[in-house]
């Protein structure tokens, strides 16, 4: 069974079949939100919206830890993570979806590992490649099957939040080398490496980033909405097509 976390606007998946939620409790707090168990196109998943079903929930608030702890306990085999992002690069304009290969933290204060307090042995985990490998090809084939196009390969900055960045901080991000820029990709990307669970992720662009192209001198937020709501249909039906 996968795991599919929903971020903005995917919280919710509405032709799930079969549906059954479940509470889930974990020694790092509650999850973001009850689970919710059904079928998409036949296929077994189990759902999971970030911010919470009603969208409460901020990018710094949301408790990685427990999120990714509940979906490894009932046994999801991996995680589709969908993140909305804002493009960096130029070919990343609104309503283009990626598969990032790569990313860069700028987080700071999250809870970001399970192997912390006086009882857990110091560990390293290798994020040399942050991303599945194997779930990324099964994502990218779904696609395909699904005649949906998606960029395969890019390098996600993860901000803080929740503010959207400056245009200069954009700037410092092209510099480092990233493509996107989202707020909730780490540490989730981390837990689910310490824990063993294949992550990959789903990025949905909303919006130019800050200073460029249609943002070149603010980010409509009316206008992100619009282009998330056309987007996801296309996400419902790439999902639909993993398999
Ligand atoms: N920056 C950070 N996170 C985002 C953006 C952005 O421009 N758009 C959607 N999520």
């Amino acid at each position: 069974m996968l795991a599919i976390i929903g971020g903005s606007g995917l919280a919710k998946l509405a032709d799930l079949s079969d549906m059954r939620r479940e509470v889930v409790r974990t020694p790092h707090g509650d999850p973001s939100c009850a689970l919710t168990f059904g079928q998409l196109d036949g296929t077994p998943v189990v759902f999971l919206a970030r911010h919470g079903y009603g969208h409460t929930i901020a990018p710094h608030e949301i408790n990685y830890r427990a999120n990714l702890w509940a979906l490894k306990a009932v046994a999801a085999e991996g995680v589709i993570a969908v993140a909305t992002v804002g493009g960096i690069r130029d070919a990343l304009g609104p309503g283009e979806l990626v598969v990032p290969d790569q990313l860069i933290d700028y987080t700071w204060g999250r809870a970001s590992t399970y192997f912390e307090g006086v009882d857990q042995p110091v560990t390293h985990i290798d994020f040399t490649q942050p991303y599945d490998v194997g779930l990324r090809a099964r994502l990218l084939d779904a696609g395909t099957r699904a005649n949906e196009s998606m960029h395969d390969g890019g390098v996600y900055g993860c901000t803080q939040g929740p503010r959207l960045e400056t245009a200069a901080e954009i700037e410092r991000l092209a510099r480092d080398g990233c493509d996107l820029v989202g707020m909730t990709g780490m540490p989730e990307a981390a837990l689910a490496r310490e824990l063993g669970l294949p992550y990959a992720c789903l990025a949905v662009v909303a919006n130019h980033a800050a200073g460029r192209g249609s943002s070149a001198s603010s980010i409509s937020l009316e206008q992100i909405n619009v282009v998330l709501e056309g987007a996801m249909r296309r996400v419902r039906r790439i999902l639909g097509a993993v398999g």
